[in-house]
């Protein structure tokens, strides 16, 4: 053990410290109070849960912030706990700028501080006592109501915001993610955790917590504690095709122009295998579609020439999430298969525009069959 430096003395520099303790994680929040017919809001992450029994936290602000006077003056203030989609109101509110709530939407508790609409929680405080620290104040505060929602936190670990990723394994997640969806909807009724641990040779424990995690993705259901495949829900799908057309489009602005001969070629063939698996408003075989679409898709983004695009388009697992909604019942048309036509003729035309609009049209219309099959069959 090294011997104990005199106290109060650090060995650390400011910036060491910061850089030390930036290894924290936190969540993030915004302090809010109103003192003086005026709002006044700071980004914090010293925030810390203190008693239960009451229900106690400690805040801790910086003696310059002007949120810390309003505190001071008030005796009451609110937490937001911020939202992971909140990381521009996170800056907003770490500036000393004098308009921060402009365009915000808020209410107010019962002591008139603003309650951000959209954060994840809300805590209604009182201070109880107050101290000082270096260059803090430390709040000791009573929380008097709060109140929570659904959703992810916004995260701050070394400067930088995030999100927060529960439990399982990243990896354990991607290789339990990728293998669901090479199943397809060929898979019996229930997931056992510990069978697919042994075939994936990962932890039972960690493929648990994947499938728990991906319970909510949406591409595992939970009954009664135990894991199933559901049909995919068709926002999931269509957010996956959101993220296709995102590739494709910057795919198509890298390559048109710039194909040869060879790869226009094979890029029509795969185009002429897709064109026979549609007849009038059906799949006639959906898995040799869900194949071949996949193909030929997967082809023209391989023109970009770079194996992180492609692995990321793969990614996507489209196929997989495709035998889990597209059966022989789906409504079908022929003007997916006009579509990948234009799409060939676009790069053999070098006609971008053509070809953007094509794949935009390509990406939202099994959105657009999808509501015309539902009300079709309402109507039935
Ligand atoms: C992620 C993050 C966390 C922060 N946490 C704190 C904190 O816990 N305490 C504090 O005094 N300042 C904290 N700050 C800095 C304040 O947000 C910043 O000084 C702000 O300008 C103060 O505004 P005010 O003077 O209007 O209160 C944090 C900033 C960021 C970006």
């Amino acid at each position: 053990m090294s011997q104990r430096s005199e106290v109060g003395v650090s060995k650390l520099s400011k910036n060491e410290f910061r850089d030390i303790i930036g290894r924290f994680a936190s969540g993030v929040t915004i302090l809010t109070s109103r003192a003086g017919d005026r709002d006044f809001g700071t980004t914090a992450s010293a925030v810390t849960s203190l008693s239960d029994e009451p229900p106690m936290i400690i805040i801790c602000l910086n003696k310059t912030s002007s949120t810390a006077a309003a505190i001071i003056e008030a005796g009451t203030f609110a937490v937001n706990v911020l939202a992971e989609d909140h990381s521009e109101l996170a800056g907003r509110f770490a500036t000393k700028l004098d308009d921060k709530f402009r365009g915000v939407p808020f209410e107010r508790d019962e002591y008139e501080s603003p309650l951000i609409v959209g954060a994840l929680a809300h805590l209604t405080c009182t201070v109880g006592e107050q101290v000082e620290a270096g260059t803090h104040y430390v709040f000791l505060a009573h929380v008097d109501d709060g109140v929570a929602i659904h959703g992810h936190p916004l995260a701050y670990f070394r400067g930088a915001f995030g999100r927060m990723q529960t439990a399982p394994d990243a990896s354990v997640l991607r290789i339990v993610r990728d293998r669901l969806l090479e199943l397809g909807s060929d898979v019996s009724a229930e997931l056992d955790h510990v069978d697919l641990a042994a075939e994936l040779q990962a932890e039972p424990e960690m493929v648990r917590r994947a499938l728990g995690a991906l319970v909510e993705e949406g591409l595992v259901a939970r009954e009664n504690g135990s894991f199933t495949l559901p049909p995919v829900p068709e926002e999931v799908l269509f957010d996956h095709y959101a993220a296709k057309f995102a590739l494709e489009e910057g795919v198509a602005r890298q390559t048109i122009g710039r194909v040869t001969p060879e790869q226009l070629a094979t890029m029509r063939g795969l185009m002429e295998e897709t064109a026979d698996l549609v007849d009038g408003a059906t799949f006639t075989d959906p898995e040799a579609w869900i194949r071949t679409n996949n193909a030929f898709h997967e082809y023209m983004v391989s023109l970009a020439g770079s194996r992180i695009l492609l692995d990321t388009y793969r990614r996507l697992g489209l196929p997989g999430l495709e035998r889990r909604t597209i059966t022989a019942e789906t409504y079908a048309t022929e003007s997916l298969v006009a579509d990948h036509r234009a799409m060939v003729e676009a790069y053999e035309t070098e006609d971008l525009d053509l070809l953007l609009r094509t794949l935009d049209e390509h990406a939202v219309k099994p959105r657009y069959y999808r509501e015309l099959e539902k009300r079709q069959g309402a109507s039935a």
